[in-house]
């Protein structure tokens, strides 16, 4: 196993609006040095859930004393059911209760859900406070904490009320995914590799030969992949910071993901991560199908996905009341459609990702019909 003694920074350039992620290990221990700066007065608060506190609340909490920082804590259940309305309005009034101004900082210590959530009311509060991300899932470090997307779900989808809010400052601290469950970080893995698929070819090669290893904990390799994806995705979003254009890419195998996740029900039956690696199998196939791609570059791509464990199928989840009729009309309500023009990100091979907003929705019936064959 390598050994990783200091930490990277890269920087999201966004003019007034950039800022630095800290990658490296044991940041977590030294957050408040790392917090400091950003404050305009000695107080931080921070929200975070049940399992990453049992974890990481204390020695987070200890970096804001021995830095003279003086902190308030609120602790959410853990899950995706937490970004919904009725955990945005507790977050928004215990910051109000707590007396914050526009320059209270509010700090996100937790993975996607945590930082989704608590970003948008960090966007909301007093009309815009400033935010921290310390993402403590590989998925969060190596995409949700990056970019400034913010959202919570709702019954009629996933991220469907939310705004854009960079935050200040991303601290990612590579020692938390120590306590990270295996599946939540195949979860993640699937995020890593779609920037592979999307236009880093030899990223995708990497994963090939490293991805076993890199899941099962070499410290080296995840910090590579942790700063190999943030530098692709902070490129990204300095470009298309509002998803014009570019930015889609960056949703490969999301339009297929979130559908599935609507159909299954927010909860641990399906994670993100899951529906994001079968989504990106259903997209190659559906590239295949219209004669976009190759069935060698699917094959490759199914067998890396196989020999980690990342689920391929949607079978696993399938139930007799999944319809296409019903995917549609969750992909109807993704926000990526324009228009009444379904959008997908397609793919012309491993690599060779692009934006097509002229899928005909009989091609995508004739997909689904097999898929749920
Ligand atoms: P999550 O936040 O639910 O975390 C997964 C699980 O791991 C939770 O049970 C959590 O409590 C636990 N956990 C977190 N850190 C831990 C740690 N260090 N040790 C032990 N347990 C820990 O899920 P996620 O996969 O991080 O994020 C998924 C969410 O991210 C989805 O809602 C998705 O929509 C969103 N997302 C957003 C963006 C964006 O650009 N904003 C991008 C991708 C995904
Ligand atoms: N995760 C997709 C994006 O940030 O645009």
């Amino acid at each position: 196993m390598k050994t990783l003694n200091q930490s990277k920074t890269l920087r999201v350039d966004l003019g007034e609006r950039s800022y630095d992620i800290v990658i490296g290990k044991n940041l977590i221990n030294r957050a408040g040095k790392y917090l400091r700066p950003h404050l305009s007065e000695p107080r931080v608060l921070t929200i975070t859930d049940e399992n990453v506190a049992a974890h990481w609340l204390e020695p987070y909490k200890a970096s804001l004393v021995a830095e003279n920082i003086c902190g308030s804590e609120m602790v959410l259940p853990p899950g995706e059911k937490t970004k919904s309305f009725g955990q945005l309005k507790r977050v928004i009034e215990w910051v109000l209760q707590t007396g914050v101004d526009r320059k209270t900082v509010l700090v996100a210590l937790g993975g996607g859900v945590i930082g989704d959530l608590v970003g948008f009311a960090a966007a909301i509060a007093l009309r815009g406070i400033p935010l921290i991300q310390i993402p403590t899932t590989l998925l969060a470090q190596v995409d949700s904490s990056v970019g400034g997307k913010t959202a919570i779900d709702t019954p009629q989808g996933k991220n469907l009320v939310g705004a854009f809010y960079q935050p200040r400052l991303v601290l990612a601290d590579l020692t938390t995914l120590d306590t990270l469950p295996l599946r939540q970080i195949l979860a993640g893995y699937a995020e890593v590799i779609k920037y592979g698929l999307i236009n880093n070819p030899d990223f995708f090669e990497w994963c090939e030969t490293n991805g076993s290893d890199l899941i099962n904990g070499d410290l080296g390799l995840r910090a590579h992949a942790v700063e190999k994806s943030c530098f692709i995705k902070a490129q990204v979003v300095a470009r298309d910071e509002r998803e014009a254009g570019l930015r889609a890419l960056l949703n490969l195998g999301h339009t297929f993901g979130h559908a599935f996740e609507v159909e299954v029900g927010f909860g641990k039956k399906l994670l993100h991560g899951e529906a994001v690696a079968m989504g990106t199998i259903a997209a190659f196939e559906f590239s295949q199908r219209l004669g976009l791609c190759s069935g060698q570059d699917v094959v490759r791509i199914r067998e890396h996905f196989r020999a980690v464990g990342l689920p391929i199928d949607i079978s696993s989840v399938v139930t007799k009341k999944w319809t296409t009729d019903k995917l549609i009309h969750h992909m109807g309500k993704d926000k990526k459609v324009e228009a009444n023009v379904l959008t997908f990100i397609l793919a012309r091979g491993i690599g060779s990702a692009f934006v097509s907003k002229n899928v005909k929705i009989q091609d995508l019936r004739i997909h689904l019909d097999n898929l749920l064959k």
